[in-house]
């Protein structure tokens, strides 16, 4: 015998106003992590120069980061029962990260614009982890994990240009 039973996006017991707190703070890494994916392959094409190698394998590294913390983000809010918009022209409209000088570039000026475009998905990630504090903790944490994950990838990049 089966018995009728309604059954809820999450187990946990988390009311509405979280579900619409977490999906307002992880959208926008969605939205980041999306377009840091995007330019950090257009960036991953382009390098030239110095240490060609290592940078453009560097950029290819924080083009898979970036995809599978978008995936992260993203499955938070559908966990919990909200859809997320990752359109390639919603990402495009809110996307705060700088526009890519085009086609060829030298390693030097390739790294930095990879780290600004870090630091654009580093911005609403830092603003997750702080909002979402007094909301929900797993998704804290799952904001946590990316914003950790960011900073090791720009040290990575910073390194090849720090003075000390
Ligand atoms: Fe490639």
């Amino acid at each position: 015998m089966t018995t009728n039973t309604t059954v809820a996006p999450a187990q946990t017991a988390v009311t509405a106003e979280t579900v619409a707190g977490v999906a307002q703070f992880l959208q926008p890494v969605v939205v980041e992590l999306t377009a840091l994916s995007v330019n950090a392959k257009q960036l991953h094409w382009h390098v030239r120069g110095a240490n060609f190698g290592p940078i453009h394998e560097l950029l290819d590294t924080l083009v898979d980061h970036a995809r599978d913390w978008a995936d992260l983000a993203a499955e938070r809010i559908i966990a919990l029962g909200l859809p997320v918009d990752g359109r390639v022209q919603t990402v495009a409209a809110r996307t705060q990260a700088p526009e890519l000088a085009d086609g060829f570039q030298q390693s030097e000026d390739t790294i930095k614009a990879a780290i600004a475009q870090i630091d654009a998905a580093l911005k609403v990630t830092h603003e997750a982890v702080v909002e979402l504090d007094g909301i929900d903790l797993s998704s804290q944490d799952v904001a946590l994990e990316i914003e950790r994950g960011l900073d090791k990838d720009r040290w990575f990049f910073f390194a090849h240009i720090a003075e000390a």
